[in-house]
């Protein structure tokens, strides 16, 4: 499969079972027991500061999601319980949004995420040649997983890419190789060429 394809099921959508009616003799939804979760005090502290922000508690799932993402490594069964005991929520309502929104995995996932973005203003200035260049470099490296991404809203960098988290541009296509080299060596990717660093972000940033 190429990074462009997008999967889909039998009846065309994306989203999986989405036409077969719920099954109404299965036992009713249930909050995890808090009782007998057990719950990291970081991951708990983290939720609820995110609920602390929102008059509605269920406007916190995505950022206590990316907690236990996180945490876990991804939103695993075990992590969404955690989520739902916290947030006294379903787990079934957090898996609802997990497999929504494309930045939360509901299946195990490489340790570092790059997120090539290969929208309009980064295609036209090299971004699926560096998307290419991305994939040939990480190919031989389990902890790393790349993806195609629409806009990530940092088009003044274009071409550019999300590594963790960290926003990164323009690339050339030679930047991939030192992308790698920069997350097996554990510390900053990029350094050079981070959006954190521009003075259009930050008037008083000082630079790497
Ligand atoms: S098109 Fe790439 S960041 Fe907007």
């Amino acid at each position: 499969m190429s990074g462009y394809d997008v999967p889909r099921f039998g009846h065309g959508s994306r989203v999986p079972g989405w036409d077969q009616a719920a099954d109404l003799t299965k036992d009713p939804a249930v909050i995890p027991d808090s009782a007998t979760t057990l719950v990291p005090e970081t991951l708990r502290a983290g939720i609820e500061a995110a609920m602390a922000k929102y008059p509605e508690r269920r406007s916190a799932a995505i950022p206590a999601l990316h907690l236990a993402q996180e945490l876990h490594g991804w939103c695993s069964p075990e992590a969404i319980e955690q989520v739902a005991c916290v947030m006294r929520l379903t787990p079934a309502y957090l898996i609802s949004v997990a497999t929504f929104y494309d930045m939360l995995e509901t299946r195990p996932k490489p340790r570092n995420d790059v997120f090539v973005c290969t929208n309009i203003s980064c295609s036209l200035l090299g971004a699926d040649e560096f998307y290419e260049a991305m994939v040939a470099a990480a190919a031989e490296d389990p902890d790393v997983g790349v993806r195609s991404f629409e806009c990530l809203g940092a088009c003044d960098i274009a071409p550019m890419a999300s590594v963790n988290g960290e926003y990164v541009g323009p690339l050339e296509t030679e930047d991939a190789a030192q992308i790698i080299e920069d997350l097996r060596a554990g510390g900053p990717v990029l350094e050079a060429k981070q959006l954190r660093f521009r003075r259009s972000v930050d008037p008083g940033a000082v630079g790497p």
